[in-house]
This record gives C-alpha cells, structure tokens and sequence, in this order.
C-alpha cells in the first residue's frame, strides 16, 4: 500500500458544484477551509492509497536552466518567491485562501547560484525537480546505490531504502531529532515504478483517475522513485499521513530543521498550485544543505519557484 501519495486519503475534493470545487479534468483550487475542515474530519480512519500511474512519455523539459544540449544545470532564482510563505501551518486554521502567484520563470543567475550546480532532469541529481510537467526522462527509472539507512523503520523492504547520499542525510536528521527529544520513523522511501502502478491503479479504482492525480504521483512522476525522497512518521505513531500529522512533534521539528540536513518540505501548505499536490507534512524531500538552507533563509517554498520552473498544477 502506498500510503503518502493521498495526503487526504479518501477525502479528496469532489468536483460537484456543490463543493465549490472545480469542474473535472480542471486543476484544483486552493482548497478552501470548509473544505480542509472536511478533509481533517474525514482523513481519521480513512484508508489512505498509494500513489502513482504511468509515466509513459518522454521528459518535456523546457526550464530556463536546461541547456540547448538537454543537460540541464540548475541556478536557483535570484529573487525570492514572490509567493509569500502562508502563515497558517493547520489547514483548519487557515481563514482564507488567497492562491499564491505563479512563479515568473527567472533567467539563470551567475550571482545568485550557488557554488555547485546540479541537473535538473537527471534523476540521480539531488536538485532533480520532478512533478506534473516534468516526468523522469526514463520512467522506469531506478537508483544504483539504495540503501538501508540505519534509522528507525516503520516499513520493511524496498520502502525502508534510501538512495546512498539522501540515506546518508536522513541518518544525520533523524540522529538530530532524536538528540532534541523528537522521534521520527521511516515512513515510507523508495518505491519502484511497479509498485507504483500497482498501487495507483488501485486508488484509482477506488476513486477514480482525477482524485487519485489530485493527490498522487503517477509511476515515472514521483520523488519517491527516485530515493531522493521519504516520508517521515512519528515516534508516538500518531496522524500517520494526515492533515493532523503537520502538529505531531515530528513534523513540527522537521518543518524547522530539515533544511539543516538538506532536505525541504517539498509540498508545503497552500502551495499545491506550484507543486501538484496538497501539503504533506510528512515528505522530505533532499536537495542538499546549502540549497535547503538557501531556500529556507530566502523564505521560498517550492523548488519551482527556487529554481524559476513554471507551476505545475496538473498533468499537461
Ligand atoms: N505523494 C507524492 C506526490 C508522490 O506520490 O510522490
Ligand atoms: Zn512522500
């Protein structure tokens, strides 16, 4: 079972008129409070599903940052996100829902880049940047260093392995969050591209093809196939892959600290019309120390902003 790719599982946005949610096949709006207060009452108990369908095209990469030749280097944008980072981190708490501008692509910035660069689209790259508009350039893809990391596992098997570099920073974090008293598990890692067809044909089935992309990544779409990426639970076990799991004391901290290890929240709260998906609380996602700790000290929010991407918000 793919847990994490249904961050509301179960409970995703209808597209009846009633719900004030938008007509099918149409990206979905920032979510309004009624309807997260729907999603935080319903989410409890719900089965949650896997994620993820077929990725069956070639990679359509037209970053500013990628080359002529097609070898994508990345620079971060020079400038901020224009999208202010939301303050209400409890979708509950949220009393308007203002949609945050789509990201104005940024030309490439000697000044501001950092000093190691890395490709975009190469899926062993740390600043890889995968979502709805950018599908693995070979979608069956998979990582030639995943390792166990010896951190505590809530999942066995191929879900507890980690590329070798993300492996790594992830035994730094959790080793730090346990030091400040915080118990955070191994929820879910690596996932094959059959494992994700598997288990997004089964959400699929279950609630059909435009809930199941409002919340999951199709196989060849996700993070989690490429090791660069997992989902984090909490040592008291609560909230699992729920909206309610953004208060437990594991995502608190690794909202905080996770840039200190290199990783970043890759979809924060509010900004699903940049990144796809609605907040996950629970996924982690490595780019590197001195890139998670730029964006975190320029207040920007997703990587297609950081990295002067267009906005993703449904499959082209
Ligand atoms: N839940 C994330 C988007 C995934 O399926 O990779
Ligand atoms: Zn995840």
């Amino acid at each position: 079972m793919c847990r994490d790719c249904a961050p509301f599982p179960g409970v995703l946005p209808t597209t009846g008129p009633s719900a004030g949610e938008p007509p099918a096949g149409e990206p979905s709006p920032l979510p309004s409070r009624r309807t997260f207060t729907r999603f935080l009452a319903a989410g409890a108990g719900l089965t949650a599903l896997a994620a993820c369908t077929p990725a069956t095209t070639e990679a359509s990469l037209t970053s500013p940052a990628v080359s002529q030749a097609g070898v994508a280097t990345g620079s971060p944008s020079p400038t901020p996100s224009t999208a202010a980072t939301p303050t209400a981190t409890d979708p509950a708490s949220a009393t308007s829902a203002a949609p945050p501008p789509s990201p104005v692509p940024s030309p490439v910035s000697p000044a501001a880049a950092l000093a190691q660069q890395h490709s975009l689209t190469d899926p062993a790259s740390p600043w890889l940047v995968v979502n709805k508009h950018r599908p693995l350039a070979t979608p069956e893809y998979a990582p030639s260093d995943l390792v166990q990391p010896n951190v505590p596992l809530a999942v066995s098997g191929e879900a507890s392995l980690l590329n070798s570099t993300t492996a790594a920073a992830a035994e730094q974090l959790f080793a730090a969050a346990a030091a400040e008293g915080v118990s955070i598990t191994l929820a879910s890692g690596y996932r094959s591209y059959a494992t994700q067809v598997a288990t997004y044909g089964s959400y699929v089935s279950s609630q059909g093809q435009a809930q199941a992309d409002t919340a999951s990544a199709r196989p060849g779409y996700s993070e989690h196939q490429t090791g660069w990426a997992f989902d984090i639970g909490d040592g008291g076990g609560a909230c699992g892959f729920q909206p309610c799991f953004a208060e437990q004391p594991a995502a608190v901290w690794a909202k905080a600290q996770a840039h200190r290890f290199g990783f970043v929240i890759r979809y924060p709260w509010m900004f699903h019309e940049i990144t796809g998906y609605y907040y996950e609380s629970w996924h982690l996602r490595y780019i590197g120390i001195e890139a998670a700790s730029d964006m975190a000290k320029r207040g920007i929010a997703t990587l297609e902003e950081y990295f002067g991407l267009e906005a993703a918000p449904a499959y082209l």
